[in-house]
């Protein structure tokens, strides 16, 4: 498990590993420095003997109107989202490549890699380059016996959405925008993650799975 500081966030997160039975081994770097990325593959492989299955699951967003959002701002989104995720899958196959392992690959993308969401362009451009990404990776690691596909997730109860979740009347137009009326669970998307690393989805590759609530394709004329 990778994050970006070894805080109480981070600490809770073990925590809740853990109270699984599983065996969490926290490697504490920043995903958008390329340079500090295959070391971070090393030290896992150095402590599990192997790795089968990556999860880019970092992402951040900046809400700002078009003609206000600076370079600084793009380049944050971008590197993280974008970068980090292309350059940590490269170690990561060049990994199962040398060791002639297969592997597993899941992005935790967003339904806005395919959705509008004005005042969040950078965003969007970040999540449309890990939907191309993935589909070009699908084709061209298949023959390495490699996986990859997308989770595609809505509006979920995550510190991304701290603003929204403390604002009810921002949150009562977004539920009328989900055909299940509600935000979803860390729980909803995970589920899912779980299923696409997994053996029941050897034959799912170059996919996005959207875990919304029925948010993208919510439609109503009333
Ligand atoms: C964004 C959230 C947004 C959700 C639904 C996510 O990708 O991070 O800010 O609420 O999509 O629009």
């Amino acid at each position: 498990m990778n994050d970006l500081r070894n805080d109480d966030n981070a600490l809770e997160t073990i925590r809740q590993v853990e109270a699984t039975g599983a065996k969490v081994h926290f490697i504490q770097a920043d995903i958008s420095r390329v340079d500090s990325l295959p070391a971070m593959v090393k030290e896992a492989v150095d402590t599990f003997g192997s790795l089968d299955i990556l999860v880019n699951n970092a992402g951040v967003e900046i809400n700002a109107p078009f003609w206000e959002v600076t370079e600084k701002q793009y380049d944050i989104v971008m590197d993280v989202n974008l970068k980090g995720m292309f350059f940590l899958t490269q170690a990561f196959v060049k990994y199962v490549k040398e060791s002639g392992r297969t592997g597993v690959v899941v992005n935790n993308s967003s339904v806005h890699e395919e959705l509008p969401f004005p005042n969040f362009t950078a965003y969007c451009a970040s999540k449309g380059g890990m939907q191309m990404v993935m589909r070009n990776l699908a084709v061209e690691l298949a023959p390495l016996g490699i996986r990859i596909n997308n989770v595609a997730p809505g509006a979920i109860k995550t510190p991304i959405n701290a603003e929204l979740l403390s604002k009810p009347e921002l949150l009562a137009t977004l539920k009328n925008n989900i055909s299940l009326q509600r935000l979803g669970e860390p729980e909803d998307v995970a589920a899912v993650i779980a299923f696409l690393a997994s053996d029941d989805a050897k034959y799912v590759t170059g996919s996005t799975y959207y875990v919304d609530g029925g948010l993208t394709f919510h439609y109503t004329e009333q």
